[in-house]
């Protein structure tokens, strides 16, 4: 794994398809060439470990920034549809650089994030400050294992895969635990995951390269699912990003270790953790039935979890 910075230009880039499967994690290995951090790329020097995509909110946001409008339909509609109650507070762990943060404020919703990055959090927080968002929304750090808020909230979302970043039964169902307990009974917990694929192959996609541009910064992130542990249940990913910002260049290259789902530990865990699936739905937010074959030939899916309360 390396790092390197230097003011040569970025070499052109590959195509612009954004892979919405994109899961990240955060275990970290660098190694430099210079020993001058990454000055002038970021507002502040980062040490060499600190060059990671988690501690890089603004080159994250450029590179997995998206318009959710869609998405922020699709809740909204489960909300209504799955509670019996009106929606207004929401939690989203695994926040990250806030886009949803920023977006449910919007349609009048209040959103309290939490991520294991201060570096995202502190980011999301300038954000939704800077947009005047204060009163209505917040991120604070937290683990998605063991957070628990005192305040209930009505429903939560768990956007692109993050829930992967728990890898062993025991933490997911400390985190459905938790989350169980900061929602009131029979509020929603949506999360979004792939299941592995049937065939392991299919997975592999040719080219998981895309480039990404904002306010003349550019950037190059590869994605690529490079082994499966089918027996502790594993996927692990390297993921390369490149960019250029201020005419200096950086690059790095990280290790992803996330869950490599299968739909009934999903149930099964969620249930042990206080929830039951109530819907199932895919990318085009068309309804799969709960009791059919799902793997991730399907794509990624949205469950919508009931919180039955029990573990209170
Ligand atoms: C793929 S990003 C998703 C960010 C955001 N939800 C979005 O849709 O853009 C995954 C996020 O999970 C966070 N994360 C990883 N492990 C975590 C944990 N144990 N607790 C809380 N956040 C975690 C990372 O710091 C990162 O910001």
């Amino acid at each position: 794994m390396k790092k390197l910075v230097s003011e040569t230009s970025l070499e052109p880039c590959a195509s612009q398809n954004i892979d919405k499967s994109g899961e990240v994690s955060t275990s970290h290995c660098s190694t430099a060439n210079s020993n001058s951090g990454v000055r002038g790329l970021t507002e502040e020097v980062l040490a060499e470990e600190e060059l990671t995509l988690y501690n890089l909110p603004k080159y994250y946001d450029i590179a997995f920034s998206r318009d959710v409008s869609g998405e922020i339909n699709f809740y909204i509609s489960c909300f209504k549809k799955y509670c019996n109650f009106e929606v207004k507070r929401i939690l989203e762990p695994a926040c990250g650089s806030g886009v949803f943060l920023l977006t449910f404020p919007k349609y009048g919703y209040y959103i309290t994030g939490y991520d294991l990055s201060p570096k995202m959090v502190e980011y999301a927080n300038e954000k939704i400050e800077e947009a005047g968002l204060s009163h209505r929304a917040k991120a604070v750090v937290g683990d998605m294992v063991t957070m628990k808020f005192n305040e209930k909230f009505d429903a939560a979302i768990i956007a692109i895969n993050s829930l992967g970043y728990l890898n062993t039964h025991q933490e997911i169902v400390s985190h459905f635990k938790a989350i169980s307990e900061s929602l009131v009974k029979g509020g929603l917990y949506i999360v979004e995951i792939s299941c592995a694929c049937q065939n392991l192959e299919g997975e592999r996609k040719l080219d998981e390269t895309w480039f990404a541009e904002m306010n003349g910064i550019k950037i190059e992130a590869t994605w690529n699912p490079y082994h499966y542990d089918t027996k502790n249940k594993l996927r692990y990913v390297k993921f390369r990003m490149r960019g250029q910002d201020n005419g200096r260049t950086f690059e790095f290259e990280e290790e992803h270790k996330l869950r490599l789902w299968y739909y009934e530990d999903f149930k099964r865990l969620a249930q042990e953790g206080g929830f039951k699936i109530a819907a199932i739905y895919n990318q085009e937010y068309q309804p799969i039935p709960i009791d059919s074959h799902i793997t991730g030939e399907l794509g990624a899916l949205y469950y919508i979890l009931v919180n039955k309360g029990n573990t209170q």
